[in-house]
């Protein structure tokens, strides 16, 4: 049985990484709207249709079990439209705003994620739910999810961006500081090791993909009875996984990469996908 994961390029394959750790009797269907990238900038509207559009040809073409929405950009945003046109299970992926709460020493958190995310209501609840007792701050960043683009496809990273882009997440308060910071774009664990070295203190850094492909088979658990898997002998006998992008020629660098993760490059149309990668009006 198919699953499904989809991000807006390949910052996703940081939730497959860990789905097909946990999942690995299953084919999957990696999909990166990478003619859309980046989604941090989309109107809100204007997203939800086009990723709902995206969704009716990859559902029709593949029939999944079930998909993970491997974006915060999107999770934040559509998971009710899709849970509403579709008879899937849909598992999405939002900053970790809870247990970055929980864990806080000095009770300063910051959540690092797109401007997209930063700004939806669905994030600003989940602060208000969960860490109303905490310092938490917010930072959209505008050029991390490209860097980390750059970054996987080979190209050294600009150093001093990267600087820029987390030096806001560095807070310090009557006498304490940040002490954990979320992750809240699944592009950022590909920056993370460069992150590390440059931060100005240590932090946690927290990614929240393991629990989101753990959630993934706590869902088929309950509806098709898949185990977590020991050992498990048929992942030899397992079909290929495969990836599609949406933009017309994804480049070599890209092709390799998804390449060097087993994934064969698929190419696939989709009707509601202008020449120029824009949702027909
Ligand atoms: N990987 C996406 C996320 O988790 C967003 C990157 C982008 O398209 O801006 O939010």
């Amino acid at each position: 049985m198919t699953l499904l994961v989809f991000d807006s390029g390949i910052g996703g394959l940081s939730v497959l990484r860990e789905a097909r750790m946990l999942m690995h009797d299953h084919p999957f269907v990696y999909v990166g709207d990478d003619a859309g990238f980046p989604y941090g900038d989309w109107e809100g509207a204007a997203l939800t249709r086009r990723i709902v559009g995206l969704f009716d040809t990859l559902i029709e073409r593949f029939d999944p079990k079930l998909a993970i929405v491997a974006c915060n950009t999107a999770s934040t945003l559509i998971m009710p439209a899709l849970r509403k046109r579709f008879d899937i299970p849909f598992i999405g992926i939002v900053p970790a705003i809870k247990p970055a709460a929980e864990r806080t020493a000095s009770g300063l958190i910051t959540v690092l994620a797109t401007p997209g995310t930063v700004k939806r209501r669905y994030t600003l609840d989940l602060i208000d739910r969960f860490a109303s007792h905490r310092q938490v701050n917010l930072v959209g960043a505008t050029r991390l999810a490209r860097l980390a683009e750059e970054h996987m496809q080979g190209h050294a990273i600009d150093i001093e961006i990267l600087r820029e882009e987390i030096s806001p997440c560095f807070v310090e308060s009557g006498g304490k500081r940040t002490d954990i910071v979320t992750l809240g774009c699944t592009h950022y664990p590909f920056l993370v090791n460069e992150m590390r070295k440059i931060a100005p203190w240590p932090v946690d850094w927290l990614d929240p993909a393991e629990a989101v492909a753990r959630q993934a088979l706590r869902e088929l658990s309950r509806t098709d009875g898949t185990v977590v898997p020991e050992n498990d002998k048929r992942i030899d006998a397992r079909q290929q996984d495969i990836a599609i992008m949406t933009s017309p020629s994804p480049s070599a660098a890209v092709t390799r990469l998804l390449g060097g993760l087993g994934l064969q490059l698929t190419d696939m149309p989709f009707p509601s996908l202008t020449d120029s990668g824009f949702v027909v009006p």
